[in-house]
């Protein structure tokens, strides 16, 4: 089995799954102040450097958790290597583009995660491509700090993490925010063929990546967060015509006092072993509730520091076959 997958719903073979060891804030350049910090005024107090060794060792145990109910499903494990980076190999999804048998090591937008991608390299199969990565000064616009309608990123050059994606098919959604420009959405057009239509979806959420705004479950049916998509007239065609579960409140979960990269909408970020099943936070009984009313079996399992390292059951995987 090498690679095979063009959705984010079908049957999963073979997974990576992120691992949270030498996971740090990397020291501030202008890529990091526009990307992550656009909201403050103020980064004074942005704790830098290594997470807490409690965040670390109650991920990993979490992620065992996580790894062992995959095998139980049959389904197949990677790891990346436990080696420190300029950032982390926690989200193995943010660095890496899957579509049927070709891999794309993207042109990540913050500077520190250029290399991470060879972390995994050795899982990517035969048809592996790494994406010219701009990274000068006038890539990234300081004017976007502190208006969240000016993005970070200029359109200088193609731009975006591979977690600005997610897969139906013959459509690819892309989120066009601060870490994902226009001239991205060229490039992924080019990259994959004129077979495939890349849509984008913009001006819904401005920050880190689409998976906490939108989820695909199968074809024809998709999970929206209703405080950034206000109305199926914000999504792009086709998927303007699908069924919409629009996603009750999260559970907050919390994060680990002076760290938190990621907004509460952490149920939004599930992941799907097959359309009938998913695993989900183990706190988000009221999402539990909405996805069991269109047949779709959660798995509750824990991730205490989803929001603290900011990517739960989405963004800490990399689905290499699905079929
Ligand atoms: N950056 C997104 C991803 C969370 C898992 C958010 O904060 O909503």
């Amino acid at each position: 089995m090498t690679i095979y997958s063009t959705n984010e719903w079908d049957q999963l073979k073979k997974v990576i799954v992120g691992v949270p060891e030498y996971a740090q804030i990397p020291p501030m350049d202008k890529s990091l102040r526009v990307i992550n910090y656009a909201d403050r005024h103020s980064i004074e107090d942005i704790n830098v450097g290594p997470y807490p060794k409690q965040v670390i060792d109650e991920s990993n145990e979490d992620l065992d958790i996580f790894v062992n109910f995959l095998k139980g499903e049959g389904v197949e494990v990677k790891r990346p290597n436990r080696v420190p980076t300029g950032y982390y190999n926690y989200c193995p999804r943010d660095t890496v583009f899957v579509y049927k048998n070709q891999t794309l090591a993207a042109p990540m937008s913050l500077r520190s995660r250029e290399k991470e991608f060879l972390h995994i390299v050795e899982h990517l199969g035969n048809n592996f491509t790494i994406a010219e990565n701009y990274q000068k000064d006038d890539m990234y616009d300081l004017d976007c700090v502190g208006d969240s309608e000016k993005l970070a990123l200029t359109e200088v050059a193609p731009k975006f993490d591979a977690a600005n994606i997610i897969r139906a098919n013959d459509y690819l959604l892309y989120l066009v925010s601060n870490s994902g420009n226009k001239k991205g959405a060229e490039y992924l057009q080019e990259f994959v063929g004129n077979d495939v239509k890349v849509k984008t979806l913009e001006k819904v959420y401005s920050y880190m990546h689409i998976d906490s705004t939108v989820a695909f479950l199968r074809e024809g049916l998709l999970l929206a967060n209703p405080s950034r998509i206000k109305s199926r007239d914000m999504l792009p065609h086709p998927f303007n015509t699908w069924d919409i579960i629009w996603s009750p409140e999260p559970v907050d979960i919390g994060h680990y006092p002076g760290y938190c990269n990621s907004s509460k909408w952490i149920n939004v970020n599930l992941f799907s072993i097959n359309p009938n099943l998913v695993v989900l936070e183990k706190n988000q009984e009221p999402t539990r509730k909405a996805l069991e009313a269109y047949g779709i079996e959660c798995a509750m399992l824990p991730l205490r520091h989803a929001r603290t390292l900011g990517g739960c059951f989405h963004c800490c995987t990399l689905d290499l076959y699905r079929k």
